[in-house]
């Protein structure tokens, strides 16, 4: 019998609870042995409910306990969180988190104490929710070079923008409806300001390349002054536009970015829509190769994060991933990626526009007293460099 350990009884965490006890057969059979929960760490009560048998408040008691052998995290954010799993992988306890802070921040040094301690620090709900996205890329596409990881790595902003776009609704009245929904954070910046998507793609660009990825290099813009007057011309094109968290090799350098991007119908990602998650990998032999699935929730992610425990259980005694490297890699600036641009100006800066962007497309989207352009494919600087010239009303990156 494997007994394991929660922390923290939040959604995640009674979402685990409830996965245990409800597949508890299923469990059996894919583990190979019985799953069950003994301890549930929490400074809450929870009167009445079934957790109180085995709800505690101290740390120590899971640490000391050699019949704990694996330990789930889902409390969130850094502290405590990382001082308890670092004391459970030192104490020769495996470890599955849902936590993307954690993981983006300290993966490098769990992971190393985890090796050191000859444990698993599994992570795989950390990025995409149920999503099946950590293992695929460190045991299925293990044979190819990963040359891209593109992914709308965010559900509650995808909501917010398919809102916008499906219903006309403005940015606050969306974003509204997704904290009423449940969908979103009564504090949303972390989402709305793309912070989450950024620490999400650190995690699979950490992963694909070996090397440590820090979030604070990425340059990161959330979709706060994205408007319904981006959506018109969105629509003119036949376009979507989605916060895209994008990394990728070209030549011997390597870029990420998290930005609102307008999408073209024929690429994977442009049917990904309101909570859902989608990441498409880029395999220089496998081609592109598409996960779809619900980024986010208490079911789906707990699913995720079981099925840590289930092949920790099933692996005892090694280390499953053995992590990236400590050594740090480093970005280029965003500013040499080449792609389109949509470019909004005042009707007055037209024929300036015109002048800069040479072979840019006109765009007339039918809004009073200004113009768009869809301009040729150019380096971000030379992009930068030419509009700063300009009233830019708002400028939006076309995903190539
Ligand atoms: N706030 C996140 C989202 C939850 O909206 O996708 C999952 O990490």
């Amino acid at each position: 019998m494997a007994k394991i350990a929660v922390m923290g009884f939040g959604t995640i965490g009674s979402g685990v609870f409830d996965v245990v006890n409800t597949n508890r057969e299923i469990l059996k059979k894919t583990s190979g042995e019985e799953i069950t929960v003994k301890y549930v760490l929490d400074i809450r009560e929870f009167p009445g409910h079934p957790v109180e048998k085995v709800l505690i408040h101290d740390v120590d008691t899971i640490l000391n306990d050699p019949e704990v052998t694996v330990v789930v995290e889902t409390m969130g954010g850094i502290e405590p969180a990382f001082t308890f799993v670092k004391k459970a992988l030192e104490a020769g306890k495996s470890v599955a988190t849902s936590n993307k802070e954690l993981v983006a921040k300290k993966g490098s040094e769990l992971l190393a104490t985890a090796r050191e301690n000859h444990v698993s620090f599994l992570f795989e709900a950390s990025v995409g929710g149920g999503i099946p996205i950590i293992r695929p890329l460190l045991s299925c596409l293990t044979a190819d070079d990963i040359q891209e990881v593109n992914g709308i790595l965010n559900g509650t902003t995808n909501y917010i923008l398919t809102k916008m776009n499906q219903e006309g609704t403005d940015f606050d009245a969306a974003l509204k409806e997704a904290q009423d929904n449940g969908f979103a954070e009564r504090k949303p910046e972390a989402d709305i300001e793309g912070y989450d998507a950024c620490r999400k793609i650190a995690i699979l660009m950490s992963l694909v390349l070996g090397r440590r990825v820090d979030f604070e290099d990425i340059h990161t813009e959330g979709i706060t002054k994205i408007t319904t007057r981006d959506f018109a011309y969105a629509n003119k094109l036949g376009w979507a536009i989605k916060l895209l968290a994008d990394g990728w090799k070209l030549d011997d350098k390597v870029y990420a970015i998290v930005a609102p991007f307008l999408v073209k119908p024929e690429k994977p990602l442009y049917m990904v829509n309101d909570v859902f998650n989608g990441i498409m990998v880029h395999g220089n032999m496998v081609d592109d190769v598409m996960f779809y699935g619900r980024g986010a929730g208490k079911d789906a992610t707990a699913s995720a994060v079981v099925g840590d425990v289930v092949d920790i259980v099933k692996n005892p005694g090694i280390t499953i991933y053995e992590g990236w490297e400590e050594e740090k890699q480093p970005l280029s600036d965003i500013g040499g990626a080449c792609r389109q641009f949509l470019l909004r100006v005042k009707c007055e800066d037209a024929e300036k526009a015109e002048a800069l962007f040479a072979g840019a497309e006109k765009i007339d989207a039918g809004i009073p007293g200004e113009v768009g352009y869809l301009t040729q494919t150019m380096p971000e600087s030379e992009f930068n460099k030419a509009a700063a010239s300009l009233d830019v009303i708002h400028s939006i990156r076309v995903q190539v």
